[in-house]
């Protein structure tokens, strides 16, 4: 596109400046005390939104954080790019395991990313990502190279799930209609392997509680003649894979879909060393469902995985107790075509019917969502793959993300478009994690490849 290069060269100490400012604001959206800052952040997207030449911006108020709504139509007759992203980030805990503070954006080299990469949590997911949009945004409209129709979403509740955005997706048809949706919220495989995200994973997220006795008990007076709520819970929770590494919960694999020989043997196409892969985790063995490979399990396969588990005494030092109740919070990872509520239903079932006697089970469904494969043969894709093209000098590879955008699947049932993924983190860059980061030419990068997006798909649309 005409003068991209230069434009990002001459602004590119702005572009980082401004990112870092929205960095700065601790938008955590898990934790009501960070209230007034998830408010400013949203403030501080609308106005970034007007300054890069949105018509129209709206900060629209849900029962929980706001919607940040903003668009620049050009011509009705042209094709309409909706933007998903959001500007919440998921808490920094554990604090002391950052190198600095998240909240204090720094630039410091890595292996990965040579020419530096911005350190903070949001800097990947999503504010950096989701800025990228904006200033690909601020370049189309001053440069008048904007070709159609832009419309922006960006949200305050992703990292929770979401809870808002499907009553305000569905009470705005109108408002949000579109011709594709253009998120920028998953990764890449590599720097230089540029790929584009085909599939998320759909999510069932639930909390277990396990009662045994009605008090805490002295584990040498009760020890060994009642029920121990925690081992109870342990014993559960590994019932719940066989020695394969199959999720025993019946029904559950019902609705997977198989994929061909053929489609398995594109993945493993894909570039992937398993020894780079064990060392950056320091692992000796990779670990999984038998029969599957490492970029089989985390993407196309079902998972179940204890996120937290807590009950009894964790303090200093010891303390002889048998505690009352036993906790966890499982997720499990779904695939296209298993649906998250069955499944949920399925899990409590089958918990409740595991349950030895002696204790109560009671389990509480968090949240959830269905998964998402976007067709390569779409304009959209197409669009989106000569834009990678151009800009990295290479074809992106189709790849499906173990990760869940779980409105995604609702955005195609209400808005009746296809969504693509066009990320541009590594799998290595932190997120949810201590010293989250994203990578300096992996940022201009996205500002670079975006606009030839919106230029790729209104000529295929014409
Ligand atoms: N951006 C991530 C999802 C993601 C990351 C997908 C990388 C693919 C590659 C998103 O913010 C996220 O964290 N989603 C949650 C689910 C949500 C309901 C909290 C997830 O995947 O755990
Ligand atoms: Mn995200
Ligand atoms: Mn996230």
């Amino acid at each position: 596109m005409k003068d991209i290069q230069t434009y990002i060269t001459q602004n590119k100490d702005r572009f980082l400046n401004e990112l870092v400012e929205l960095l700065k604001i601790p938008s955590i959206s898990a934790d009501s005390a960070y209230k007034t800052d998830v408010l400013k952040t949203a403030e501080a997207v609308k106005l970034r939104l007007e300054q890069a030449g949105c018509d129209f911006v709206e900060i629209n108020e849900t029962p929980g954080n706001p919607i940040v709504y903003g668009e620049k139509i050009i011509d009705k007759n042209l094709p309409t790019v909706l933007v998903y992203g959001h500007y919440d980030v998921q808490p920094p805990d554990p604090i002391n395991l950052w190198d600095s503070p998240p909240f204090e954006p720094v630039i410091k080299t890595t292996d990965k990313h040579p020419d530096g990469a911005i350190f903070a949590r949001g800097a990947c997911d999503d504010k950096g990502q989701m800025y990228m949009h904006v200033k690909a945004m601020e370049f189309m409209t001053n440069t008048n190279q904007l070709p159609c129709n832009v419309k922006f979403m960006i949200e305050g509740e992703e990292e929770v799930g979401s809870v808002n955005l499907g009553d305000f997706v569905k009470n705005n048809h109108d408002k949000l209609k579109n011709d594709v949706i253009l998120i920028s919220d998953t990764g890449m495989i590599a720097n230089d392997v540029p790929s584009i995200t085909t599939g998320l994973r759909g999510l069932s997220y639930v909390e277990v509680e396990v009662t045994g006795p009605n008090r805490d008990l002295h584990s040498g007076l009760y020890g060994g003649a009642v029920a121990n709520p925690i081992n109870v819970l342990t014993k559960m929770i590994a019932q719940l894979h066989d020695e394969n590494n199959h999720i025993t919960i019946p029904g559950f694999y019902d609705r997977v879909e198989e994929l061909s020989k053929e489609e398995r043997a594109e993945m493993a196409k894909a570039p992937f060393n398993l020894e780079n892969y064990k060392k950056a985790l320091d692992i000796d063995a990779v670990y999984g469902e038998a029969g599957y490979t490492t970029n089989e399990r985390n993407s196309i396969r079902p998972t179940l995985d204890v996120n937290g588990i807590w009950g009894g005494y964790t303090g200093e030092g010891a303390k002889t107790v048998i505690a009352s109740k036993a906790y966890a919070k499982i997720s499990m990872r779904l695939v296209p075509n298993q649906d998250w509520k069955e499944i949920t239903n399925l899990f409590q079932t089958h918990f409740e019917a595991i349950a030895p006697e002696g204790v109560k089970v009671k389990v509480n469904p968090h949240h959830g969502g269905q998964g998402y494969v976007t067709p390569i043969d779409s304009i959209g894709y197409q669009a989106a793959s000569n834009a990678y093209r151009d800009a990295f000098g290479k074809t992106p590879i189709p790849q499906r993300s173990g990760g869940s955008i779980p409105i995604v699947s609702l955005f195609e049932q209400e808005l009746k478009s296809k969504t693509i993924l066009m990320g541009f983190g590594l799998d290595s860059d932190a997120i949810h994690s201590p010293n989250e980061h994203f990578g300096i030419w992996n940022y201009l990068k996205g500002i670079e490849t975006i606009p030839l997006f919106y230029k790729y798909f209104t000529e295929l649309s014409k």
